[in-house]
């Protein structure tokens, strides 16, 4: 949190000079926006920004609207330029934006990045370079992109305990689980329309596996509980084995599946904290505010002790939106460059322990296939009852082939569930184990 240097500011009027590295859509936004509105943002910094430079993987592509002098491949010498002050990095991808990053912080120079995985596996190392330098690092875009999230965690609730942050934080999984909502079509039909529809990429495993919105919940639990969490401390299932039986199952019990990104504080009986992040999709109550939520739209819901409930809401994607955030931190950044001082860095001093996820404790829906005949729903509901888990609801299908057997549990842990499902597969009479969905925001 400290900053090894002090900064006296350039002084008011003084230029701010930008490096620009990564000009697909969102770079070309913010170079299109700091250009069109380049008074608008002298007035807000106090101080005009140019953009000195701007780093390309390839430089033979034609770029007909930017300077070419401009264009360099070489990031790694762009941002050590004695020119640069600030550095805007949408490159993605992690090893090597982390290399020309941690470049830029090394050399002084105030970074804004918009790269989740970057911060979310490299966040600690990131934060520590910049207190080293005393320069600004800042991440809005990040995370649901022009929704502003991050600063609110981070300034507007520092003074208060935040409690739960749940958030619908990936617009291509929202689109297709919305779909399968409105027209009752299944998981591929509706991967295919978002691709269609340039929602999906060509490889979309990372958003519907949920490492997208892993990367994001483990930025806003570090954020929100004070503690450094990565990617890899995030328990993490994507949306490609919901089917659309399971959507019409959720909507039978005035529900709908959302892949939700949810962080948590959880205390033990003797008063101890632990932390939990996990990306998963579940169920919740029609009547729940991220319910509300369709399309490729985000949200993020977050409880805290003093504020109560709060709701962000908006684009979680794209090359404006995205913009919006990155030039936000722009002008923070710029202002601290122009008049001097720095933004607060990382808060990470509770440092909670994650939470195993065999601890973590919710509500479950099971869809399961078993042989109608006499004693096996009572077998069934023992192997629940065996691991200390009490059933809300058993509602039984008939057809030809066995019954559908469809169960709500009261609250559990993911250890006694993961077991009971062990014990259902290897019972003879369960024929098949068609889905677990967690259950989440009924207590909304
Ligand atoms: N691909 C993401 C989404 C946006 O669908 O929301 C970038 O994180």
């Amino acid at each position: 949190m400290t900053a090894a240097t002090n900064n006296p500011g350039k002084g008011e009027g003084q230029k701010v000079g930008v490096a620009i590295l990564g000009l697909g859509t969102v770079g070309t936004e913010v170079l299109r926006l700091l250009n069109e509105k380049s008074e608008d943002f002298e007035r807000r910094i106090g101080g005009p920004v140019e953009v000195v430079g701007v780093a390309v993987s390839d430089k033979s592509k034609p770029r007909p609207n930017v300077n070419p002098d401009l264009i360099t491949d070489d990031a790694f010498s762009l941002v050590q330029r004695d020119d640069v002050d600030l550095v805007i990095e949408v490159i993605g991808g992690i090893d090597y934006p982390r290399r020309v990053v941690l470049e830029a912080l090394r050399a002084g120079k105030s970074v804004v990045t918009a790269n989740k995985a970057l911060v979310a596996a490299h966040g600690a190392e990131l934060s520590d370079a910049a207190d080293s330098s005393g320069v600004d690092l800042f991440f809005e875009a990040a995370v649901a992109a022009a929704i502003p999230v991050v600063g609110p965690l981070r300034r507007s609730l520092a003074g208060d305990t935040v409690n739960k942050v749940v958030g619908i934080v990936n617009g291509t999984t929202n689109f297709i689980l919305d779909a399968m909502d409105s027209t009752g079509a299944d998981y591929q039909e509706m991967l295919a329309e978002a691709t269609r529809l340039g929602y999906a990429e060509a490889d979309p495993t990372s958003d519907v596996e949920g490492h997208d919105a892993a990367s994001k919940a483990a930025i806003l639990a570090g954020l929100a509980f004070h503690t450094r969490v990565t990617a890899a401390d995030v328990y993490c299932e994507g949306i490609s084995k919901i089917t659309a039986e399971d959507i019409a199952a959720a909507k039978s019990a005035d529900c709908t599946i959302k892949l939700l990104a949810t962080c948590e504080r959880v205390v033990d009986e003797d008063g101890s904290e632990a932390i939990s992040a996990r990306v998963y999709p579940a169920l919740i109550p029609r009547r729940h505010p991220l319910a509300t939520v369709r399309e490729s739209f985000n949200a993020v819901f977050i409880e805290a002790e003093a504020a109560g409930r709060l709701m962000f809401y908006g684009n979680g994607a794209g090359g404006n939106p995205t913009a919006s955030a990155v030039l936000g931190d722009l002008v923070a950044a710029a202002r601290n460059i122009v008049h001097g001082g720095r933004a607060p860095g990382d808060s990470t001093y509770a440092n909670l322990p994650i939470l195993d996820f065999g601890q973590v404790r919710t509500r479950y829906h099971i869809d399961l296939h078993v042989d109608d005949r006499v004693g096996v729903l009572a077998d069934v509901a023992r192997t629940f009852s065996d691991n200390g888990i009490s059933l809300r609801t058993v509602r039984q299908e008939g057809s030809d082939e066995g019954a559908r057997l469809v169960i709500v549990t009261h609250q559990a842990l993911e250890k006694e569930l993961e077991d009971t499902v062990e014990q259902l597969r290897a019972n003879d009479a369960v024929l098949a184990v068609n889905n677990v969905i967690r259950i989440e925001g009924m207590d909304v």
